[in-house]
């Protein structure tokens, strides 16, 4: 992947090998791309793509540079996954998840449960017939993409627009429960990935829609129903704008111990007014610690479901709109990045003090959170820079006997069993004073018990 920021990095890191004092403008601190930015506040910047249009070189490379996340516009819908009942094609969203991989991205599967782009056999179907359709999909699929997957959108806009309570649909009709049914056998095909709960017009804390959907949360959490996550789709238009309490639905959502994520975020308009709108959503999920990542609906305007909206944060040539800049500089806590080619403004000064003192990297430390079950766990790791902020990192952990790490993301680990030393990788190696940034692995056995040990490298 193309990331300049490295270069930036492996110069300062070099300096600092050799014992010569830096001090670096704040801009060296700003990430030059959407992904890097980021991951440098523990998040993830993602954009739906469809495979088609993959063999466009400028849409590929702005993928390649920008983006650390990716959903399949289409590609993992029920249509195109199992047209046949029971027969399931996934070699076109294979060809997708090779491509993340080879980005290093994270991927948000998209959907498994959903009244709509259902296969003409789903749709003529009914009852306990139909409920078992749906288990049977949810359980094929997810064991097809098992320890690929970081958040699955379970079930997708199943609450109706006007008043708060469930849309009528086949998969309604077969009984109330059929959203916490589909959960249930989702956790049991993949216990590692996180399971979400996908919906639009849920953005405004004062809407019926949003209360239906908070109250259903709520009440999962309650009778120990498997929910991880959240997502907001934020289309926003004259019909949905915006919402000045955005950040209040993303908190309270969150409050109910959930990650909340935006995950098909495009803002119909132009210039300032657009890019302050986007701006102030990234803003809102910065604020909100459990906002874990941002998905944009397509990547130029014209790839957009809603192209005539130009909604989004490339136009139509692949040029970098205000909306983009708005973001970049949001992501970066306000700081406008360098030119990502020249390091000029971030140039070493000899004779100058570093701002912070010391000479070497700062030290840092890391807290896990951990997703067990039997036989398997999955640790998240945070990394919170300290005082001097980073230009690597490493966290020792050591797994009990028996148990070894299968799949690592966001790092790479030294060994798979017995004592672990996780290093960054290219793009979240550098973290700036105060802030973190989050790395995973999924293993068999238990997790490490013991504190991790973080030391800057
Ligand atoms: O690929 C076929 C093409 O072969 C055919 O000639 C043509 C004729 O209609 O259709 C093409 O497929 C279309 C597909 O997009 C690819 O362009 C489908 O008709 C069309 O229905 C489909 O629309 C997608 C829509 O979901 C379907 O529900 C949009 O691309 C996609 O952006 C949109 O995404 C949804 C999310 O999944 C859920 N939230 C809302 C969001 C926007 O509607």
């Amino acid at each position: 992947m193309n990331r300049p920021r490295t270069t930036v990095a492996a110069l300062a890191a070099g300096l600092l090998a050799a014992g010569t004092i830096l001090a670096l403008s704040p801009s060296a601190e700003a990430a030059s791309t959407l992904g890097a930015a980021a991951a440098e506040k523990g998040r993830y910047f993602g954009t739906a793509v469809s495979l088609n249009r993959l063999s466009d070189s400028t849409y590929s490379s702005i993928l390649n540079r920008e983006f650390n996340s990716v959903t399949a516009e289409n590609e993992m819908k029920i249509d195109a996954l199992e047209p046949q009942q029971n027969q399931f094609n996934f070699t076109t969203a294979d060809r997708l998840i090779t491509r993340a991989n080879e980005m290093g991205a994270k991927v948000r599967g998209h959907t498994l449960a959903w009244h709509s782009q259902q296969p003409e056999w789903m749709r003529n179907m009914s009852g306990t017939a139909l409920r078992s359709a749906m288990r049977n999909h949810i359980t094929q699929v997810m064991t097809h993409y098992k320890g690929k997957i970081d958040s699955w959108d379970v079930v997708n806009e199943a609450f109706d627009d006007g008043n708060g309570g469930r849309r009528d649909s086949n998969l309604q009709r077969t009984g109330n429960d059929w959203i916490e049914d589909a959960f249930r056998t989702a956790r049991a095909a993949d216990p590692a990935a996180k399971l979400c709960y996908n919906d639009y017009n849920t953005d405004n804390w004062s809407w019926a829609k949003t209360q239906g959907v908070y109250n259903m949360v709520k009440d999962f959490k309650a009778r120990g129903v498997p929910i991880d996550c959240v997502g907001f789709q934020s289309h926003f238009n004259s019909g949905s704008p915006y919402p000045a309490n955005y950040r209040t639905t993303l908190q309270n959502f969150a409050d109910l111990g959930v990650d909340v994520q935006i995950t098909e975020l495009d803002i119909e308009g132009s210039g300032t007014a657009q890019a302050t709108t986007y701006g102030n959503v990234v803003k809102d999920c910065l604020a909100v610690t459990r906002c874990n990542g941002i998905t944009v609906w397509g990547i130029r305007d014209t790839d957009s479901w809603r192209a005539s909206g130009t909604p989004l944060l490339f136009d139509g040539s692949g040029n970098p709109k205000p909306a983009y800049n708005a973001v970049l500089s949001a992501l970066n806590g306000g700081t406008t990045p360098s030119s990502p080619s020249s390091p000029s403004p971030s140039s070493p000064s000899p004779s100058s003090p570093s701002p912070s003192g010391p000479t070497t990297p700062g030290a840092c430390s890391a807290t896990t959170s951990v997703n067990a079950w039997t036989g398997g766990f999955v640790t998240t790791v945070k990394v919170t820079a300290g005082s001097s902020g980073l230009t690597g990192w490493r966290v020792a952990v050591t797994l009990p006997g028996g148990s070894s790490v299968t799949n690592t993301w966001s790092a790479s680990a030294s060994a798979t069993s017995g004592a672990v030393t996780f290093s960054n990788v290219s793009y979240n190696g550098r973290v700036a004073a105060g802030q973190t940034t989050e790395f995973g692995f999924q293993g068999t056995g238990s997790a490490p018990s013991g504190a991790p040990t973080c030391s800057a490298a």
